[in-house]
């Protein structure tokens, strides 16, 4: 492993607007060296306008972005030297591979024989060093991808961005390059800065996560802080699966919910409305006799076989719905239509979350 050679970033209350239209509002974000960021939100909620504002593509309406706490908001793209690679990789098609990659260093003028250093170092990097001479029509989308990877490092770019990568590969190939991406990021010690809406690809590859929801970001932190203490229910929808649970806090600090008294994973202020969120691989099926901080009698009204896991929805009568990730290997019952179960869950288990109407005032 390099050391760490990335830059750090940060935006500081960066905003854009079209005509009437707020596309991004109020971001502060930052980047420390080295560390891989994901922007992670829906469609629309602003994650490709960010990225061109980093990139330097699209001027901000407001606010400043600073890379090792300079400011280059005014900065033309050319000489930010940001690695950058989009969505639909985008390659010159009468080019080869080795001329693809090579095209940056052109542009830059770098001599021949260092241009060839460079290129060969690039394919190595991205493991294509047996296609150089190939067009891209005579590679695999994975191929091509990795072949924008490398376009995108071999001018050691100070900061390196991607927009949805890998969205347009099937499930397996996109797993395997994401495994690539991480290793490729250790190996490089650069900063990343990832686009995606894809959770999975958010958990598993970030040092840190932002989420964005209508051209705010509503949270950031470590991808188990965000998974494990979302603050608005938006989050702990987004990030993840999850139910929520409603109720009244009563004068001992617990939830009521109908006739259930519901213990959450920190005191909540008597009297208030509560919702609080509930992962669906955090809640049991308790055999008799077992016992919970949590439970609550139900009856199944379906389920699905996932592989690793039935994912079942159980029908209570004071909260409703709620959706049961039972392991199927080895599972404890036999899913079947009218099957009465007993649920139950530790008081951690259920997080209070803020209501986004609420959060957003
Ligand atoms: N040049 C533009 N003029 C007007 N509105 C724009 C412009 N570019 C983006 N928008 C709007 O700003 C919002 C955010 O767009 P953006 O492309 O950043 O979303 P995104 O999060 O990348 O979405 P997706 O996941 O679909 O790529 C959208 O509502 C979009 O229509
Ligand atoms: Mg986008």
């Amino acid at each position: 492993m390099s050391g760490v050679t990335g830059h750090a970033l940060s935006l500081v209350g960066v905003g854009k607007r079209y005509g009437g239209f707020t596309a991004v509002e109020g971001v502060d974000l930052s980047v420390e060296r080295g560390a891989f960021l994901t922007l992670l939100g829906p469609s629309g909620s602003g994650k490709t306008t960010l990225l061109m504002i980093i990139a330097g593509f699209v001027e901000p309406s407001a606010g400043a972005v600073l890379l090792d706490g300079r400011d280059i908001t005014g900065l033309p793209p050319e000489k930010r030297q940001f690695g950058m690679v989009f969505q639909g990789y985008a390659l010159f098609p009468h080019m080869t591979v080795a001329e693809n990659i090579a095209f940056p260093l052109r542009v830059r003028r770098m001599n021949r024989a260092e241009q060839q250093r460079k290129v060969r170092a690039a394919l190595d990097l991205v493991q294509l060093s047996a296609f150089a001479d190939r067009r891209p029509a005579q590679l695999s989308g994975g191929q091509q991808q990795r072949v924008a990877l490398a376009r995108a490092l071999v001018f050691d770019p100070a900061l390196l961005l991607l927009d949805e990568p890998l969205s347009a590969l099937d499930k397996k190939l996109r797993a395997e390059l994401q495994e690539e991406l991480k290793a490729l990021h250790r190996r490089i010690g650069r900063t990343f800065v990832n686009v995606t809406h894809d959770q999975e690809e958010a958990l598993s590859l970030s040092d840190r996560i932002a989420i964005l929801n209508n051209g705010r970001v509503v949270q950031q932190g470590a991808p188990s802080e965000l998974y494990e203490a979302p603050r608005t229910r938006f989050v702990a929808d987004f990030l993840g699966t999850s139910n929520f649970l409603r109720g009244v806090v009563t004068a001992d600090g617990r939830v009521q919910a109908g006739e259930t008294l519901l213990r959450a994973a920190v005191p909540l202020p008597p009297g208030s409305a509560a919702l609080l969120s509930l992962r669906p691989e955090k809640v049991r099926l308790l055999a008799e006799g077992d016992r919970a901080a949590n439970s609550v009698a139900g009856r199944l009204v379906s389920w699905s076989y996932g592989g690793a896991a039935f994912t079942l929805m159980v029908e209570t009568r004071d909260l409703g719905p709620l959706r049961v990730a039972m392991p199927a290997w080895n599972a404890p019952v036999a899913p079947r239509e009218g099957l009465a179960v007993t649920l139950g869950w530790d008081a951690d288990a259920a997080v209070p979350v803020i209501e986004d109407a609420a959060a957003a005032a």
